[in-house]
């Protein structure tokens, strides 16, 4: 993998939408796919000639970094609906395993210990690399806090590959972000959401590297 693998979006909702937004804006080619293909072109129209839509088959053989900005739920599924295709990919998984409470607010679904990152981890396709990233902020602030100045904000990740961090780094600083690494995959909880590392957690906040560092 280098700096200038190629990226595709799986999912343009909230978040799927803002990081392909995002990558235009830092001038990185992305390719775009979603359950329909027309969703994928209408995006595709509106973001330039950076911007290509494509079936999701399609976009995860011609790429090699693949974010599933999908549900928690789905995330699981696209692995078994793809699994030969996404083989030695590197997989983002920016999900948080939550959904909407009996309060009007949000719940976690699955063990209170557990994380997305490590569950997700467990069903991998072979030979493919999870990278737990970009879900650390709300869509708002993934869109507004890109390329922040003087300083530009964090966005934490983990993983257990080493090999792949300057990949994921670039990839991070392409959305406009500085990447900071929280460690293994099992450091996932931190960076989801009730975590302590999340805007809807602990921290509580957009933060640039400084703070960020006195928080790990
Ligand atoms: N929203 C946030 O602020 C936020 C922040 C951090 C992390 N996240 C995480 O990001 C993920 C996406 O959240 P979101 O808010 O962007 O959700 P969303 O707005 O509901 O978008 C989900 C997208 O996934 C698409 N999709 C569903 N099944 C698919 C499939 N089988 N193949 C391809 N695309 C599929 C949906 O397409 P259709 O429109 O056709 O259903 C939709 O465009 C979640 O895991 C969430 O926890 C969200």
């Amino acid at each position: 993998m280098t700096t200038t693998s190629k990226v595709a979006v799986i999912g343009l909702g909230n978040i799927g939408k803002t990081i392909a937004q995002n990558f235009i804006k830092g001038n990185r080619p992305v390719i775009i796919a979603s359950r329909k293909l027309e969703d994928a072109k209408v995006l595709a129209q509106e973001l330039g000639t950076l911007a290509t839509a494509t079936e999701t088959d399609n976009a995860i053989k011609n790429a090699d970094i693949i974010v599933l900005s999908v549900w928690f739920n789905t995330i699981q599924e696209l692995f078994e609906q793809y699994g030969t295709e996404l083989q030695g990919e590197i997989i983002i998984d920016p999900s948080n395993p939550i959904a909407p409470d009996e309060n009007g607010g949000f719940k976690k679904i699955i063990g209170e210990k557990e994380s997305a990152g490590q569950l997700n981890a467990s069903k991998l396709p072979k030979g493919a690399k999870l990278v737990k990233a970009f879900g650390t902020l709300g869509a708002a602030s993934l869109a507004n806090a890109t390329n922040q100045t003087p300083a530009k904000s964090v966005l934490f990740y983990a993983t257990d590959d080493t090999t792949i961090d300057s990949t994921v780094e670039q990839l991070i600083q392409d959305n406009g972000f500085e990447a900071v690494k929280v460690g293994d995959l099992d450091q996932s909880i931190r960076i989801e959401v009730f975590g302590d590392l999340h805007e809807f957690g602990a921290l509580g906040k957009v933060v640039t590297r400084t703070e960020a560092i006195t928080k790990l």
